[in-house]
């Protein structure tokens, strides 16, 4: 799932055509919806999240989205867009969903009908930094473990603001060192603090909490993708077990967290 290619080595950020290559490989994998039922089997199964999400999480972020009928929610880097449409469906609101990799786009394209959403959700392609949508145009914004990708984060946080309306609130999902000054962490997990990042971008009431089952849904993904055994022929699968056998070794290091701010007011 790509959760966090900074978790291991130092590392190049990844491009859209390495998630491209996942959303390509996962598109059919039964390993991976045997893993998420087993993992979380009471999240709606056509959520087919690419990041680490249980219903109550979602439900967590519904409410700090706080969205009403008819308004527009920005899904940041959106995969194949499962998470944005639930909450947009749950809130009666609108979405547009950005995302750099155009396989996750088009992959989110043709599942809107999934969600009954056809006449009020789209997706484009777009970068963290540059989504290429109109100022003060969203209601609200949500990124599910992803803003830590570009090699700025706060150029991805100012780009929220930008596109937020005065009043529109950012919710996002991410991990967070323990201890910035554990030297078992890469520096540039270490140096992540999402309240600064968005004090930087000038959000206001920023919030950051880190809870406990937060982080069991990432580890518990990753434990039952190891449970699976041999992954038989599915990458997706094989690409996951790589990928835990990876993250485990620093999980217990970072908090899970939701951070959120409000744009403010221009005065
Ligand atoms: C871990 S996945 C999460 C996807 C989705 N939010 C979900 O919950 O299923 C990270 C996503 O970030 C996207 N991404 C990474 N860097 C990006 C960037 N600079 N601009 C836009 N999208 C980016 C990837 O293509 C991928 O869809």
């Amino acid at each position: 799932m790509a959760e966090d290619v900074d978790h291991g080595q130092p590392s190049a950020e990844p491009t859209a055509s390495d998630f491209d290559e996942g959303f390509a490989a996962s598109a059919g994998s039964d390993g991976l919806r045997r893993v998420w039922h087993a993992a979380e089997p009471d999240l709606p199964i056509e959520i087919e999240p690419f990041s680490f999400l249980s219903v109550e999480l979602l439900d967590h972020l519904s409410r700090a989205l706080a969205l009403t009928p008819g308004q527009l929610l920005v899904d940041l880097a959106c995969g194949r867009g499962g998470p944005g449409l639930w909450l947009a469906r749950a809130a009666g609101a609108s979405l547009i969903g950005v995302d750099f990799s155009s396989v996750a786009v088009e992959q989110a394209t043709a599942r809107v009908a999934l969600f009954g959403l056809s006449d009020r959700a789209r997706f484009v392609v777009g970068d963290l930094t540059e989504t290429g949508l109109p100022d003060a145009s969203a209601d609200a914004a949500v990124c599910v473990d992803a803003m830590h990708f570009p090699a700025e984060p706060a150029a991805a946080a100012a780009e929220a603001a930008r596109i937020l309306r005065p009043g529109g609130r950012l919710v996002l999902t991410n991990w967070q060192p323990r201890n910035p000054q554990d030297s078992r962490l890469p520096a540039r997990l270490r140096h992540r603090a999402w309240a600064s990042i968005l004090d930087q971008a000038g959000f206001t009431d920023v919030r950051v909490e880190a809870r406990p089952e937060w982080h069991d849904v990432y580890t518990r993904v990753y434990r039952t993708a190891l449970d699976a055994g041999d992954p038989d022929g599915d990458t997706a699968l094989a690409d996951l077990q790589d990928e835990a056998r990876r993250r485990l070794e620093t999980a217990d290091l970072v908090d899970r967290v939701v951070a959120s701010g409000t744009n403010p007011d221009p005065r």
